[in-house]
């Protein structure tokens, strides 16, 4: 059951370093951060945020062991952003994960951030804006570092970067608002308008007879898993996330969003015809699928631009690689013993707000006010104790070195992709669907392959965009005692934070006295009132609003929070038929 997450169980510890610095070159980006207008699917132009009034946005590019420079320069005039730069490990660089509320504070328009790092290991990456729900408008591009020692660099003759997405024709603020708010109770996720293929669609990808091409195949989507193949072309898999595997013949992929493949295809002999590729969104993971929708992008490889541009196949089911039947290249066996275990189980869960939120636990993930590696540099010993870092940025405090054991239970129906942040982790078991919670009496795979997804302060999430704006989020601090003593945050980053008057020292509450004082600390909306559940408060809202019952009804089930203006927009945009809250459409 390909990347159907169930259950799932992995241990992520420390990585052996690829070593060797010899040539190491710097590579300097300027980026300054625009909006543009652009209308990849023919359907609908929009503004979109692009880097230096160009969109699709350019790719980094690095070898192994270069320095890279991303001088940011935020030209948006009315959105805050970041970098993060998606899989890089970032050893002994965390402050610059580009992580909004962990690693530093969002670059205010008009404000400059360098982002300063090595990259010491090679494979296929990305890099996306890291401030709440933005990437979706545009900021992600693909990261690719090459790598002149690759154990498969003699079984290719060419390389060609593809990126996969989503793509909606509203921008994300107001699709935010929407979808983290009582008129959407059941949380259910905007549905993309477009699938897209290098941000366009009907790409042709001109090849030559006989030559084997090397794709990194990247999901730089928002929500949508996907389905990819190459009619009439076999894929053999050599890498994925940045990790090569043993070759591994498929002739379809599924890649959850943020996860990459690199596969190698050899071209046939004659030219023939050209051939299909298509990109078919998992509809699966949408709670309706409008009438109107394509979830397919279809491109071209091109062996002779003359003859036909021939229509895709149309397929009545997938089947997909199942990749937890990979091995690494480097056959890394599953770790021998865990130091540290512990679970996260996930739900999905209205609040007293009325909207629906995700958690880990029992907790739904709010950015604590002072970005959580500022406290751990000015809290001293104290840096140890999570609780220090706010009940909401869910922290887990863990020791170098340490293999850390994480069982995920998705109490939830639907998939997630999960992102680590500063590591690869060994996928050490999946379970099927809906068969419970994982029970420690499972057979582990032995040589299990890893994924993104080391020593420092890492995030935890889901990488679903709406999950992470939805709280879906936990944070790892590792070896916190370390990390004073290694890192150094370069002046400027503290100038970001003081352009926005946001704090930088003491604890989750911004407390410098008494650090395990955290009154004022940033909290998730209450609960609803007692004798509410979910399912109840779902009915209530479809009554409510059916029956057009007037604000007072709506305040007594609990929506006491909500501003009367955003109230009576959300009803005129109901009445006027934006929002359906039958089919969970909009
Ligand atoms: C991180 O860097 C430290 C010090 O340079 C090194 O000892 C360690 O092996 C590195 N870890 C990884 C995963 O590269
Ligand atoms: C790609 O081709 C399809 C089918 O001809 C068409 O409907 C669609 O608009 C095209 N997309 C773009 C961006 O041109
Ligand atoms: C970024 O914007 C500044 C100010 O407008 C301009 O001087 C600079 O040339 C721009 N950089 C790039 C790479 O476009
Ligand atoms: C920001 O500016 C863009 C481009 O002008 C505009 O389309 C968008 O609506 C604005 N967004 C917000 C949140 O104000
Ligand atoms: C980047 O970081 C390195 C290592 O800390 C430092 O030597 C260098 O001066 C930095 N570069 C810039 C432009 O700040
Ligand atoms: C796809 O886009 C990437 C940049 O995002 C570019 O490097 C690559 O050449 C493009 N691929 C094709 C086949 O045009
Ligand atoms: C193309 O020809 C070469 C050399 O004869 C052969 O090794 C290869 O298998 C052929 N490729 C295909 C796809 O038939
Ligand atoms: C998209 O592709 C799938 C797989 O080929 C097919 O089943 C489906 O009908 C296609 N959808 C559209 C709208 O073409
Ligand atoms: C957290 O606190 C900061 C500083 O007071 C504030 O700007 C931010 O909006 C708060 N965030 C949330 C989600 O409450
Ligand atoms: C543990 O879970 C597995 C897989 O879900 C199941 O097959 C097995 O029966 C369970 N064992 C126990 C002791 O509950
Ligand atoms: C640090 O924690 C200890 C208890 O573990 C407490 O006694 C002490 O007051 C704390 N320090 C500060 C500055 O809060």
């Amino acid at each position: 059951m390909a990347l159907s997450l169930s259950n799932f169980l992995f241990a992520a510890a420390l990585l052996p370093s690829l070593g060797g610095l010899a040539r190491a070159a710097t590579r300097n980006y300027d980026f300054n951060i625009t909006w543009v207008t652009a209308n990849p699917d023919g359907a609908k132009e929009r503004p979109t945020i692009g880097i230096n009034n160009q969109w699709p946005i350019p790719p980094i590019t690095a070898d192994v062991g270069d320095r890279v420079l991303v001088n940011v320069n935020n030209q948006l005039g009315n959105q805050s952003t970041s970098l993060h730069f998606h899989g890089l490990y970032m050893n002994g660089t965390t402050e610059m994960d580009g992580v909004v509320g962990v690693t530093q504070c969002s670059i205010a328009p008009g404000q400059s951030f360098l982002y300063n790092f090595t990259v010491d290991q090679p494979g296929t990456y990305w890099y996306h804006s890291h401030e709440r729900g933005q990437y979706p408008d545009g900021l992600r591009g693909p990261l690719i570092v090459n790598d002149p020692k690759s154990p498969f660099k003699d079984d290719y003759d060419e390389e060609v970067v593809l990126t996969f997405s989503d793509w909606y024709h509203d921008q994300m603020p107001p699709l935010l608002k929407w979808f983290i708010s009582y008129a959407n109770p059941t949380g259910a996720e905007p549905v993309p308008d477009a699938a897209l293929v290098n941000d366009t669609q009907n790409l042709t990808v001109s090849v030559e007879p006989g030559k084997t091409y090397f794709f990194r195949m990247i999901n730089i989507g928002a929500f949508a898993g996907q389905y990819i193949w190459f009619e009439g072309h076999t894929m053999k898999v050599i890498e994925v996330d940045g990790i090569y595997t043993e070759p591994y013949e498929t002739d379809m992929i599924y890649m959850g969003a943020a996860q990459r493949y690199g596969v190698l295809i050899s071209m046939k002999n004659s030219t023939d015809a050209n051939f299909p590729f298509v990109m078919s969104m998992d509809e699966t993971l949408f709670d309706t699928v409008p009438d109107t929708l394509n979830p397919n992008a279809t491109g071209w490889l091109v062996y002779d631009s003359k003859k036909d541009m021939p229509q895709a196949a149309l397929l009545d089911d997938f089947a997909p690689l199942d990749d937890s039947l990979l091995v690494p290249h480097d056959h890394e066996k599953i770790f021998d013993h865990v130091d540290y275990s512990f679970n996260l189980d996930l739900t999905m869960d209205n609040l007293g707000d009325g909207a629906n939120y995700a958690f880990f636990n029992g907790i739904t993930y709010v950015p604590p006010k002072v970005p959580t590696l500022y406290s751990v540099l000015t809290t001293g010993p104290n840096a140890t104790n999570p609780a220090i870092y706010g009940r909401n940025s869910h922290a887990f405090v863990l020791e170098k070195g340490q293999v850390v054991e994480i069982v995920l239970n998705n109490d939830d129906t639907g998939k997630h992709p999960f992102h680590l942040h500063g590591h690869a982790f060994q996928v050490a078991y999946r379970s099927t669907e809906n068969v419970g919670n994982y029970n420690g009496s499972v057979p582990l795979i032995q040589t299990p392959m890893r994924r993104d997804t080391l020593v420092i302060i890492w995030l935890f999430h889901c990488h679903i965009e709406w999950h992470v704006a939805s709280g879906l989020i936990a944070t790892m601090i590792e070896a916190p005692l370390d990390i004073q003593k290694t890192i150094s945050i370069p002046p400027e980053h503290y100038d970001t934070c003081k352009a926005k008057n946001i704090p930088t020292a003491g604890n989750a509450a911004g407390n410098t006295k008494n650090f395990l004082d955290l009154s004022g600390e940033n909290i998730s909306v209450k609960p609803l009132p007692a004798g509410f559940t979910a399912r109840g408060i779902v009915a209530l809202v479809f009554s409510c609003i059916s029956a057009f019952l007037g604000l007072a009804a709506i305040t007594w089930y609990g929506f006491g929070d909500l501003g009367k203006n955003e109230l009576a927009a959300a009803q005129r945009r109901i009445r006027e038929g934006g929002i359906s809250l039958q089919d969970d459409n909009h």
